[in-house]
């Protein structure tokens, strides 16, 4: 029993932990069978840090209050630049330092804390902050957890710790969990924060622990008959050595700059992460320095938080339109009063289309919670029923294109509401322009969203080549177009001219055909002539090209109108190379296929998104966290605790100069 218990808690920690599970789940099944067995045969031998024991209590009645060993502290927040400055320069003064200080920064994770005690290596409680002083004793809930560890792995365990984390929803269980409360017609939670403290507070285990939670350690409190390194960071990886799941996104930074550089990395990548963060947390690193600061009220003066933007807000609903896009489809927008959210101001917000309309029930006049996270459009996320005023009525979906008049058609087994106006309508006309002239398609510098507006709207252009008959007079007739700035703009069409067969298809803005598949059938095919030709048998030979990306595909081709837009283009000098390129060869130039790198710390010769697009030119992948998949670790200056990661899971690590030699050929040019 005590070799399956270790076997099976090995097991749990590789999966849950690591992400790097050794055997599979029928097999972990089995072993766990096993000792469910024994269990039931001598229950005298079952102890609580066996992974059966992980659900056993029955629902309570409430919690109890439990005293926390050390206080649990909140942070200070610093939501600018001038403000970290500020923090950083209070801390030199009192540490009478002159000089850069290092910091460890974190992610400040967006859960609930928690205050875990060990007593020699053994989960014996797990609290919630409560006040800070007394918390709630959640331990039964906290042991359902998997990646809690029951028992702290490793040697040099205190006798009696006091580990500080944050219990939280990532993201994929998140959305999994509401999806499931929606088809069960229950009330989906509002964002992962509420469903992860709800779920931590749920008297009944058994409800918790088939709740999608994770912990990850970020802290310690009381230490006692033990001792823990001088170094925040390397209390981190201590932590982590110990079988505690920490952030892979920790870092050691220097000063004021290390610090807004993390800032703005980890900004840039929150989308990304699995877990919803709200800012960074940035901790002077060495400890006694820490305890020179000590505290004041109930935050330290060794830490500070430096928040992001919010991604949500309130604001109110103006009025409710439908927007009309390039193949048609109406999407009905919120008309807004304008809210500072995730770091812009946001005057509309998509209702995706007529089902969620009617699911959010949006009226105007109503209170709703907007969200902008990163580049994602502005959503409305729901609207507050008890502040809705009286005398509101549903939005009715329109029976006519609110920009040609034509009607409207709902396709069956789709949410899409359709204009049937196809180019007559002004509004496709538009979009399809747009979208043609855009970064990714024909690239038509100084071809902005209004100026189409009104070579549409002058009848000046029905169709993509239109545009290259425009003349300076023309355009001169135009509002706020100089001779200039049209002979400019002409120079730039004209210079657009010369493109690739990846970026024309694109640009035709074919149903479905987005860049990665134009890029895909640009080269299959090679040559127009054969696309234009092809059935769709050959085209679901293409990669990622499945039977209804091909129907589209071939039935846009088919339509005459379609064949003339592409003549006409090509009469008009738009022209691209059909011959193979040299990255099509095969894997002989694309030497990094099927290889994954992490990067962390600082490059000394590059900055990480010239490395990351070497590595991407030679066919590799750059991912942000280390796990078993990870083909190598790219260690710079001071990494942070990807390093441990990376060595535990014995991914090969590399140091800049092995990067630049071995794999990308630097030193040989
Ligand atoms: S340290 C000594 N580190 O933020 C300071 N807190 O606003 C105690 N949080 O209650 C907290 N990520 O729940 C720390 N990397 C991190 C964190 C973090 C999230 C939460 C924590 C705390 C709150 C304070």
């Amino acid at each position: 029993m005590l070799q399956l218990r270790i076997e099976l808690a090995e097991h749990d920690y590789r999966y849950h932990v690591l992400d790097a599970p050794v055997v599979p789940d029928a097999v972990y099944d089995r072993l766990y069978q096993e000792l469910v067995e024994l269990e039931s045969r001598y229950p005298r031998l079952v102890s609580p840090d066996s992974p059966t024991q992980r659900v056993g209590a029955a629902p309570a009645a409430g919690f109890r209050e439990v005293a926390h060993g050390l206080p649990m502290l909140s942070l200070d927040n610093a939501f600018s630049r001038e403000d970290l400055e500020n923090f950083d320069r209070r801390v030199q003064e009192r540490l009478d330092s002159a000089g850069d200080l290092q910091y460890s920064a974190e992610p400040k994770l967006d859960g609930a804390a928690i205050n875990l005690w060990f007593e020699n290596g053994e989960l014996v409680r797990a609290a919630t902050r409560g006040d800070g002083r007394v918390g709630e004793d959640v331990t039964h809930n906290v042991r359902t957890i998997h990646s809690v560890p029951l028992r702290l792995r490793g040697s040099g365990v205190p006798r009696l710790l006091e580990v500080r984390g944050e219990i939280f929803m990532p993201r994929e269980g998140f959305r999994r969990l509401n999806e499931a409360a929606q088809k069960a017609g229950e009330k989906p939670f509002a964002n992962p924060r509420n469903a992860a403290a709800g779920s931590l507070r749920h008297l009944d285990p058994r409800l918790t622990a088939s709740r999608p939670l994770a912990l990850f350690a970020y802290g310690v409190g009381t230490v006692a008959e033990g001792s823990l390194p001088p170094r925040h960071t390397e209390v981190l990886d201590r932590l982590s050595d110990w079988g505690l799941p920490v952030a892979p996104e920790a870092e050691l930074v220097t000063g004021v700059a290390g610090c807004l550089g993390y800032y703005a990395r980890m900004l840039e990548k929150r989308a990304e992460l699995a877990y919803d963060t709200d800012g960074v947390v940035f901790k002077v690193n060495d400890v006694d320095l820490q305890a020179r600061l000590g505290t004041v009220a109930r935050a330290p003066r060794w830490a500070v938080a430096y928040k992001f933007p919010a991604e949500e807000q309130l604001t109110t609903v103006e009025s409710v339109h439908f927007q009309v896009g390039r193949t048609g489809v109406l999407t009905p927008v919120a008309r807004l009063e304008p809210v500072f959210v995730g770091g812009a101001t946001v005057s509309n917000a998509t209702l995706h289309n007529l089902d969620e309309l009617h699911r959010k029930d949006v009226r105007p006049g109503d209170t709703v919670i907007v969200r902008r996270a990163g580049d994602v459009i502005p959503e409305v996320m729901s609207v507050l029923l008890e502040r809705r005023p009286p005398q509101t009525s549903p939005v009715r979906a329109p029976e006519r294109c609110p920009v040609c008049s034509s009607p409207v058609l709902r396709v069956e087994g789709e949410a899409a509401l359709r204009c049937t106006g196809g180019s007559a309508c002004p509004a496709q006309r538009k979009e399809a322009l747009r979208h043609f002239a855009s970064r990714r398609a024909l690239n038509i510098d100084g071809l902005g969203s209004q100026l189409i507006d009104q070579l549409v709207d002058t009848d000046l252009v029905h169709k993509p080549g239109d545009l290259f008959r425009l003349t300076t007079s023309q355009l001169q007739q135009l509002d706020r177009m100089g001779e200039r700035s049209a002979t400019k703009l002409l120079e730039a069409m004209s210079r657009s001219k010369a493109t690739t067969l990846e970026r024309f298809l694109y640009a035709l803005g074919i149903p479905e055909v987005g860049e990665a598949t134009s890029k895909a059938l640009a080269r299959h095919f090679v040559r127009l002539s054969a696309l234009m030709t092809a059935s769709a048998e050959e085209f679901a030979e293409v990669e990622d090209v499945g039977p209804i990306m091909a129907g589209h595909i071939t039935a846009y081709f088919q339509a005459p109108h379609n064949q003339e837009v592409i003549q006409d283009l090509r009469a008009l000098g738009v022209h691209w190379s059909e011959e193979a390129r040299p990255d099509d060869a095969g894997t002989a130039e694309r030497p990094l296929k099927g290889k994954t790198f992490v990067l962390t710390g600082t490059l000394a010769g590059m900055t990480r998104e010239e490395a990351t697009a070497r590595i991407e030119a030679l066919g590799g992948k750059v991912t942000s966290s280390v796990t078993a998949k990870t083909s190598y670790l790219v260690v710079g200056d001071k990494p942070g605790s990807k390093l441990a990661k990376a060595e535990k899971l014995g991914v090969e690590v590399l140091d800049e100069g092995q990067l630049g030699q071995s794999i990308l050929g630097v030193s040989e040019k």
